[in-house]
């Protein structure tokens, strides 16, 4: 972020008080900041008893042995039966838990289908007999390759039940990436369907499954079964005793299964994501703690009215949001949610809009960039739509600046309501610092103050706390009930990462390091400014620089390359790669280049420059220095270069050609 930016955000002045109605019936009020200040545990601990437990904790949180924390420990319970079993039990199976609408059209309408709590409970408990079935056991690992669609939820409900970790693949990942978390974790089944609809057309999945499970197999690593779900009607290639169709395994198995209650420490699911070295980090949830954390910031920051509210977050169930606000958060709170196939403009740039209406929503949760896309269409297609039903509206994955925020409340919003900026991270499992919609002034772009229960702060570069007015690293100061518990097969990677940086003065736990920068302005409330390590933020999807770096040095033509995330007006920040050819590689292959990153990754790290460099500038150590070629690609001009051990280079390399790989 430029200083130009920093500065304008600190001048913003713009206040936003909650609506009278809604801070007079709020889920939580002001109070609760005093409660969990008072004793931190006993609100968690009230939290947690918002859950049904099978056996009550003998203790909230165990930090005898710090980074290695665990809460609610001595609990029994199972997530599946919290998410789905209950609501039927307490007489809400008619309610309905997801209108799932699917991206195609025809003149009957869309496609769509709902699904109640008890209907849900049927078919979670006919995927986990089938699983079972076929050789899924308590602490097996399941792989989920799937796209936006109701047997997504069901087969990570599914698993749950059994026990049996889950890793969902984000379905826009190649074969490789597929590959590479299938091994990390040794999942032994994946779950995948034919195909998914995307702008209009099936986009198959089923393939890149094959493909990795042959990777997989090369590496050593056998994958026993496949359950497929037949979306596109695509033809698959099978292979008989591997391949299982769903509606032959999960639709005609038994709607009887008995949930087993499991240690509040059992792990619930893998999720990898992008760290600073070139391999994604598995960080591994597990369940009481989560659970707790992920259903009460529900219930708090979208203050969930669950009998009347309807609820949708547009994240894909590949990323955590997924995880954490479609399914085990509102879930667990007996929500009524829409979960929606597709792109946000098919067939007609008012999609979401046209659903918002049709499906009255209440609460809706998007990501900055979708928001500064609709900007940029203007207001005149949500102008079209009657968005009145909307009472709070949430963001989440990378800093709103102002504008997009003040846009996103005044159109979308009708100027009645509140905005929450949440900020947390695929590690925090939940949100940590966001406002509540009944209680906090809003300041647009701020993320305001960490949630009650939370402790965050701002410190320098010796973890003091930094002054209101000034800026530095984000860190949260004590543990909380879904934090990771470790990075799955890497205790001491998750050490390194999280817990080195700022150890205390005895060289104990410390604080957590979250990765970001962040400002307090005059009042202490908090600014977070974006990653301040080699992580970047790509239309809110964490990208490691070094992972985009080394599959272009996995290609035959390139001899180095060096990444860099450099400011954009629409995705937040774009891939811009700079790259030294191998002799004899021919001069344009930039777009052979950039093809090669899309199949090692997926479209998603697809950088959008590449520039062929002669040299890259490096310091006399030899570390490469990024600063200067961001500092290229924001067109800021060749800066200080008296570091480089060569300070000819950058000359060089700004005089060289630069090519666009943009489709
Ligand atoms: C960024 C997504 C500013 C941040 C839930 C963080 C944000 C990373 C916000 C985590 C926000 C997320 N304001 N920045 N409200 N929310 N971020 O793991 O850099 O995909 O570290 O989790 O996104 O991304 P992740």
């Amino acid at each position: 972020m430029t200083e130009q930016t920093l500065s304008n955000l600190l001048h913003e002045n713009r206040r936003f008080e909650p609506p009278a109605e809604l801070a007079a019936n709020a889920n939580v009020k002001a109070d609760a900041y005093d409660e969990a200040g008072a004793d931190r545990e006993a609100f968690w601990a009230k939290a947690a008893d918002r859950l049904s437990w099978a056996q009550r904790w003998d203790r909230v949180l165990d930090d005898d042995n710090p980074p290695f924390f665990k809460w609610f420990t001595g609990g029994k319970l199972n997530a599946a039966y919290n998410c789905v079993d209950r609501h039927v039990e307490a007489g809400n199976g008619d309610r309905v838990a997801l209108h799932w609408v699917g991206e195609p059209v025809s003149d009957q309408g869309a496609e769509s289908r709902d699904l109640t709590y008890a209907q849900l409970k049927d078919e979670v408990s006919q995927a986990a007999n089938a699983l079972s079935s076929l050789g899924v056991a308590t602490g097996d690992r399941v792989a989920i390759y799937m796209p936006m669609i109701p047997e997504a939820i069901v087969t990570m409900l599914a698993c749950a039940r059994l026990g049996a970790p889950h890793t969902v693949v984000f379905g826009g990942f190649s074969a490789e990436a597929l590959a590479s978390r299938i091994e990390d974790c040794g999942a032994k089944v994946v779950v995948t369907a034919d195909g998914g609809y995307r702008r209009g057309a099936p986009s198959a999945l089923k393939p890149a499954v094959d493909e990795a499970r042959s990777i997989a197999a090369g590496a050593g690593h056998t994958v026993e079964k496949v359950l497929v779900v037949r979306r596109t009607g695509q033809d698959v290639a099978w292979e008989d005793g591997v391949d299982v169709w769903w509606h032959d395994a999960v639709a005609t198995a038994s709607t009887e299964h008995t949930p087993e209650a499991f240690d509040a420490e059992h792990p619930l699911y893998v999720m990898y994501t992008s760290g600073t070295t070139g391999k994604p980090k598995g960080i591994l949830h597990t369940t009481g703690g989560y659970l707790t954390q992920a259903a009460f910031t529900h219930w708090e920051v979208f203050d969930l009215k669950p009998e009347t509210d309807v609820y949708w977050c547009t994240a894909d169930i590949g990323w955590v949001t997924g995880h954490s606000y479609i399914v085990y958060g509102p879930l667990a709170n007996g929500a009524t949610q829409v979960l929606y196939e597709g792109t946000p403009d098919y067939p007609e740039r008012g999609r979401w809009w046209r659903i918002i209406e049709e499906k009255k929503v209440t609460l809706f949760y998007t990501a900055p960039t979708a928001i500064r896309s609709f900007m940029k269409q203007g207001h005149d297609i949500p102008d079209q739509h009657d968005l009145s039903s909307l009472r709070i509206l949430g963001s989440v994955g990378e800093p709103i600046n102002p504008e997009a925020y003040v846009w996103y409340r005044h159109v979308i919003g009708g100027d009645r309501t509140p905005v929450v900026d949440t900020w947390w991270q695929t590690e925090t499992g939940a949100m940590m610092i966001s406002p509540l919609p009944g209680v906090t002034h809003a300041k647009p772009g701020s993320a305001m103050n960490p949630l009650p229960g939370v402790t965050a702060d701002v410190v320098d570069d010796e973890g003091h706390p930094v002054p209101n007015g000034s800026g530095g690293y984000l860190v949260l100061t004590q543990p909380w009930p879904s934090m990771l518990r470790t990075i799955w097969g890497d205790d001491q990677r998750y050490i390194d990462t999280y817990w080195a940086r700022f150890r205390d003065a005895n060289g104990g736990q410390g604080y957590y390091f979250a990765g970001d920068g962040a400002k307090k302005d005059e009042d202490g409330d908090l600014w977070v400014l974006g990653r301040v390590d080699d992580v970047m933020n790509v239309s809110g999807h964490r990208l490691s620089t070094t992972e985009i770096e080394s599959a272009l040095v996995s290609h035959p033509y390139v001899a180095e390359a060096a990444v860099v995330g450099a400011t954009d007006a629409d995705t937040g920040q774009a891939v811009v790669a700079y790259v030294i050819l191998r002799e004899g590689a021919p001069e344009s292959c930039e777009k052979e280049l950039s093809d090669h990153v899309r199949t090692q990754i997926g479209p998603i790290a697809k950088p959008k420059r590449i520039m062929i460099v002669p040299e890259l500038p490096k310091t006399r150590s030899g570390k490469i220095m990024r600063r200067l070629l961001r500092d290229l690609a924001e067109g800021r001009g060749v800066g200080d270069t008296t570091t480089l051990a060569d300070s000819s280079i950058m000359e060089l390399i700004a005089a060289g050609k630069a090519a666009s790989t943009e489709d």
